[in-house]
């Protein structure tokens, strides 16, 4: 009697979550971004990008993961001072090699996209990042007049940094009043996060909104934020906990 092949059964992997360091803004999302995603987060000034993105590398960094973030107009000093004020010690985790400051100048990435990759290729290789964030793409893509290399370039950086393979937070600075109409990568990230900061009658009110998230069941709808001293944390009675 012929032998039968009896295929073993393939189980479908659940993707792999990791956790931002916010539980409120994780629990809308099964968890956390995707294993290796590529997620865009955008707002206005102040609507609060850098400080998701920093609570989402030092959310790495305590788990002993290494987080690389690509800044364009920070300086430093006064950057890690105003992370202190909400109790992120980044000197240390940069000290322990787990958090990496890059100060780079829009151009540069443009000799970055270049070369493929050059210095920060070699860098993510090296010491094995798993987070990356860059705050923002948007200085970048404003060295591009014209709408057909602008979004070339744009599309030219999302393949890039798909290649490092790290859970990657973009940040994009465009005020969100309903949907973002600027951004060019919307449609090619795994997920769009949309920070809101608009005036309701007096006072500015903190939203945020999961617009779009890959494989995700996610709510349709915004949740109230505050930041604090713990950083970004969704408000209770929006349902997020
Ligand atoms: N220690 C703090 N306590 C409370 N709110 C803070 C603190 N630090 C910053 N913020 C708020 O966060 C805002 C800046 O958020 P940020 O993430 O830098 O914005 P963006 O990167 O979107 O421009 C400030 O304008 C302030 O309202
Ligand atoms: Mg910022």
């Amino acid at each position: 009697m012929p032998t039968k092949h009896i295929k073993p059964s393939k189980k479908p992997k659940i993707p792999i979550r990791i956790t931002t360091g916010i539980p409120s803004f994780d629990k809308l999302c099964g968890k956390g971004l995707m294993d290796k995603s590529i997620n865009l987060l955008i707002g206005g000034p102040g609507a609060g990008k850098t400080i998701f993105s920093i609570q989402f590398l030092i959310e790495g960094c305590k788990a002993g993961e290494t987080g690389v973030y690509i800044t364009f107009e920070e300086d430093k000093e006064k950057f890690y001072a105003h992370m202190l004020s909400l109790g992120w010690d980044l000197q240390k985790y940069e000290d322990e090699g787990k958090f990496i400051f890059i100060r780079y100048q829009p151009d540069a990435v443009k000799k970055m996209l270049n070369e493929g990759g050059g210095m920060i290729d070699s860098l993510i290789t090296q010491t094995s990042a798993k987070r990356l964030v860059i705050d923002s793409v948007t200085p970048f893509s404003l060295l591009y007049r014209d709408e057909l290399p602008k979004k070339q370039a744009a599309l030219e950086l999302f393949r890039l940094v798909s290649r490092w393979g790290c859970t990657t937070l973009l940040t994009e600075q465009e005020i969100v009043h309903h949907s973002p109409v600027n951004s060019t990568l919307s449609f090619e990230a795994d997920s769009v996060i949309l920070l809101y900061h608009n005036k309701k009658e007096s006072k500015r009110i903190r939203e945020i909104e999961i617009l779009k998230m890959r494989g995700t069941d996610h709510p349709h709808q915004t949740y109230n934020f505050e930041i604090s001293k713990y950083g970004i944390r969704l408000n209770k009675f929006s349902g997020a906990s």
